[in-house]
């Protein structure tokens, strides 16, 4: 019993715990190799949500990049990765050395671009990649991105085109990653739920500004950067609260959502939870707290066993 209260279903993926990496912050296989906790850590995880991955390797953006903010980060990374042969070639099989399933998160600038990566990715894994989670909500490239995002049609057409290439007999779960840039979040979840997505996360991050007094102009060359970390969990929270609230697949688990914004203890985990999450991502605060993922799961475990309850139990319990 004590084992299972952790235990968590996402789609078809049944997951031993509901903490996972949230995408771009853990980087992937190396980035994970140089925490001195790497093992430690990866024995809490559920799964593994990769950095975004792009058909094409991207330089991303010009440097500054993250500037702290008083309560988070704001970043403007620009999608820099490998690309998609060298995820495959290099990255992938070093995070299966973790036995954790892997979710690829994937970026792209066109409808047709995403559907290709999808194809590419899951043809050429070796049946290595357990899901993919489709980054509709970048606030940091200039093409595609955000406003993808924003665009119901647009989704529609994203997650239609992803399912399209899952080659035929795959079980791969579809995770549509949403932004809270936009006043309404339950329309964008409502366009994925109808061309098919298996899950939704949110969010990703807000669009913020910093502004460097001394050179009295904008700090990132794009202006406008992500603001991720404590600051943003209120909002996660909001977003996945309406959700639950208001979409009939998502409260009766048909499409279960997997929180994220501002998870930095296993009490917002909790919360989280409570909200209606049945799984949750952890970024920012892993760059303050090394050890986050160990002190979460331990946190979480606690209470659930105090409660004498299971995180499938808590999912959307504040709702009554
Ligand atoms: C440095 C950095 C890079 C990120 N890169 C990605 C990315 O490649 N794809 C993506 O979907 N989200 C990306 N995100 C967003 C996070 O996955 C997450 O949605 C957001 O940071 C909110 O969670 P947090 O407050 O726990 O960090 C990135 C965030 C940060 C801070």
């Amino acid at each position: 019993m004590e084992e299972r209260r952790l235990e968590t279903t996402i789609g078809k993926l049944r997951l031993r715990s509901p903490l996972l990496t949230a995408s771009g912050t853990a980087g992937s296989a190396d980035e994970l190799a140089s925490f001195s906790n790497a093992a430690a850590t990866a024995a809490t995880l559920g799964a593994f949500v990769t950095k975004g991955v792009t058909l094409v390797p991207r330089q991303g953006n010009p440097e500054p990049r993250v500037i702290e903010t008083r309560a988070g980060i704001l970043n403007s990374i620009g999608l820099q990765n490998k690309g998609a042969d060298r995820f495959l070639s290099e990255d992938l099989p070093k995070l299966r050395q973790y036995g954790v399933p892997v979710i690829v998160n994937i970026s792209a600038n066109t409808v047709e671009e995403y559907a290709a990566l999808a194809g590419k990715l899951l043809t050429g894994d070796a049946g290595q990649i357990s899901g993919l989670e489709i980054n509709v909500s970048c606030p940091n490239i200039k093409e595609g991105g955000v406003s993808f995002g924003i665009d119901p049609r647009a989704i529609e057409k994203i997650v239609t085109g992803v399912k399209a290439n899952v080659p035929r007999g795959r079980q791969v779960l579809i995770i549509t990653k949403l932004t809270p840039n936009i006043t309404d979040i339950t329309v964008p979840a409502k366009a994925a739920i109808a061309a098919g997505t298996d899950a939704l996360s949110m969010i990703n991050t807000l669009r913020g500004v910093a502004i460097d007094i001394r050179a009295q102009k904008p700090y990132f060359a794009n202006v406008a950067a992500g603001l991720s970390g404590p600051a943003v969990k209120p909002v996660g929270l909001c977003m996945v609260w309406d959700c639950f609230a208001k979409i009939p697949e998502c409260r009766n688990r048909q499409v279960p959502i997997i929180g994220i914004g501002g998870i930095s203890t296993w009490q917002d985990a909790i919360e989280y939870l409570l909200a209606g999450a049945a799984a949750v991502q952890v970024g920012t605060a892993w760059f303050v707290y090394p050890n986050v993922f160990v002190e979460m799961e331990q946190g979480v475990r606690k209470y659930l066993a105090a409660k004498n309850t299971t995180v499938v139990e808590l999912t959307g319990k504040a709702h009554g």
